[in-house]
């Protein structure tokens, strides 16, 4: 059944080649979506060989891990490992149809990113963008082909959470949102089409609710009482071990977004600033269980 808002499924056209921006570890992790669904070469590209080698050797990294529980054949993992590639330049873009960004949450550098790549691709190739918050109405609109620009907004683990926001932008065609319906499909993803509204409606919820966790510890509960506080609610994460998963500088600036979208509904907490200051080493550290080591 086509969902709700997805244009006639004909007008999508074939994706043969795959580009990412940005080789972190959302990128990455869709670079091997995409070359495991779609079975089609994928490039990540980044703004330094490090970058563009760490996500190029994560990539293979969980190929071996899907090997070693014996998900993939050695014939497949191989050829997995044969699509996916990287550069430093996007010209590698050149006979892409479906490029995706996932570079960081910053309006001016996303619109440079797409600008830069269209210069590189053919003007029906798919701008996409896994923005978690930003308008995708405004990423367009400095692009010559305006109309090739979708949402399409992964969750973390993007190997194993089902859902897909697709975002449709004002400019935005039939085609390429039917193209990205069809990508959706392939990637075995349950797409929605959502507006193109601040954080569109997962972050708007998850935004809020963690918000609220982080208040509590705010206004003096404790990290653990806070994390634990949640337990009725049957979570398959307790909520600062998603925060590690998502990263506390998203989810900030996620908020922060909100907050200015939003200012009586959403608050930005001075800890979850405090957690970003300190990076990585981050003013705690969650075992699975949830405690703090
Ligand atoms: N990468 C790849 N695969 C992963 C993974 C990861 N980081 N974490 C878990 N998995 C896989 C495991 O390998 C396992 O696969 P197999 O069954 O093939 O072995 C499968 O997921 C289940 O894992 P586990 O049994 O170890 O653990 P679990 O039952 O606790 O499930 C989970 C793990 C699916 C991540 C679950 O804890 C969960 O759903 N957590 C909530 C995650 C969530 O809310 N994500 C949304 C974040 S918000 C966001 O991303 C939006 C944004 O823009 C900021």
């Amino acid at each position: 059944k086509r969902p709700a808002g997805a244009p006639d499924r004909k007008l999508a056209r074939p994706v043969t080649k795959v580009g990412i921006v940005g080789a972190g570890l959302m990128a990455s992790q869709m670079a091997l979506l995409f070359a495991r669904r779609l079975k089609v070469p994928v490039v990540l590209t980044d703004i330094d060989q490090a970058r563009v080698d760490k996500g190029v050797g994560y990539v293979h990294g969980e190929i071996d891990k899907l090997l070693g529980k014996k998900r993939v054949s050695p014939d497949e993992a191989n050829r997995l490992k044969a699509l996916v590639s990287g550069s430093l330049d996007k010209a590698a873009f050149a006979d892409a149809d479906f490029v995706i960004e996932a570079v960081f949450e910053e309006l001016s550098v996303k619109q440079q990113v797409f600008a830069e790549v269209e210069e590189h691709v053919s003007a029906e190739c798919v701008l996409a963008t896994n923005t978690s918050s930003l308008s995708i109405t405004d990423m367009a609109s400095k692009l010559a082909h305006p109309e090739r620009v979708v949402g399409f907004h992964f969750f973390n683990p993007v190997a194993v959470m089902p859902l897909l926001e697709i975002v449709r932008a004002e400019q935005t065609d039939d085609a390429t949102l039917a193209t990205a319906f069809a990508v959706g499909k392939e990637l075995k993803k349950s797409s929605v089409l959502v507006k193109d509204a601040p954080a569109f409606v997962v972050n708007r919820l998850l935004t809020r609710f963690m918000g609220e966790v982080i208040n509590s510890v705010d206004e003096g509960t404790s990290f653990e009482v806070a994390d634990q506080a949640t337990d009725p609610l049957g979570l398959p994460m307790t909520p600062m071990i998603l925060l590690q998963l998502v990263g506390s500088a998203v989810a900030l600036h996620v908020s922060e977004t909100m907050h200015h979208a939003f200012p009586d509904r959403f608050t930005v907490s001075s800890n979850m600033k405090k957690f970003v200051a300190a990076g990585k080493a981050a003013v705690w550290q969650w075992d699975a269980q949830g405690k703090q080591s």
